[in-house]
């Protein structure tokens, strides 16, 4: 089964107009250099969208897209407004704004509905904590994450990215190892399987979670792994431009 694969950057808080400029600046020849089936996304800061300029190959996209589709949401960005600023893709679900925000699967559901009935596609972010993992509890907590979104809306599946992020992954230099990542992966697509056959066989499924320039092209060679979504190390233009070029 081949798929395309999606190297995206989340850049979370962090960034200026000085990062957009030498991102963008070391991606260029990199992007000419890859095969098509082969993606490359950043979700900066949402200021800091429009700044992507002049790099037709790159998509950009939000870190978080709101569930309502426009009004009174102080704060809130929908996913017209993004789509507007140039973006093509949002993060949703990240397990930073389900632990902070308090974003509860039904609120990631309404979310990814909403991002893709305005054209965006989503990528849900799913995984455990460390607590969860030792309880043996990995499956069952991706599971229920997954099925919240699509067991009553398997047609979602057919439009949206997946991303495996263990939550003791992020950002503890901690990654999972090739095997358990791609354990996980296996399971993600099984599970969705079961609602859309076809179309879990075509999802992609990134891993998130520590992912640097050493550790990308172990984690790549796994069947089922179709990129990563980077955090920290998408910071360094350099050794983000050396990730996407590990696929
Ligand atoms: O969205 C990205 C993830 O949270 C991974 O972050 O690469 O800094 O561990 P990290």
């Amino acid at each position: 089964m081949s798929r395309n694969y999606l190297i995206a950057a989340n850049w979370k808080m962090n960034g200026s107009n000085a990062l957009v400029k030498s991102m963008c600046a070391e991606l260029t020849p990199v992007l000419s250099q890859l095969s098509p089936e082969i993606a490359v996304l950043i979700c900066p800061p949402a200021t800091l969208l429009t700044a992507f300029t002049g790099v037709n190959a790159l998509a950009i996209g939000g870190q978080d897209v709101s569930a309502e589709g426009a009004g009174a949401y102080t704060g809130q960005l929908s996913a017209a407004l993004l789509l507007e600023a140039g973006a093509t893709y949002a993060i949703v679900g990240h397990s930073e704004r389900r632990q902070y925000q308090g974003e509860t699967d039904e609120l990631v559901a309404a979310k990814v509905a909403q991002a893709i009935a305005a054209g965006l596609t989503p990528v849900l972010c799913v995984g455990e904590t460390l607590a969860e993992r030792q309880q043996e509890k990995t499956q069952q907590v991706i599971a229920k994450q997954l099925m919240a979104v699509y067991a009553s809306h398997p047609e979602l599946l057919v439009k949206s990215v997946i991303a495996y992020e263990p939550i003791w992954a992020i950002g503890t230099g901690l990654s999972a190892t090739p095997e358990q990542a791609q354990e996980t992966h296996a399971f993600i697509r099984d599970t969705l399987a079961q609602l859309n056959q076809d179309a879990a066989e075509q999802v992609r499924i990134l891993y998130g979670g520590s992912v640097n320039a050493e550790n990308c092209s172990a984690l790549f060679t796994q069947p089922d792994i179709d990129g990563a979504l980077v955090g920290g190390a998408s910071l360094k233009p350099d050794e983000f431009a050396k990730i996407c070029l590990s696929i």
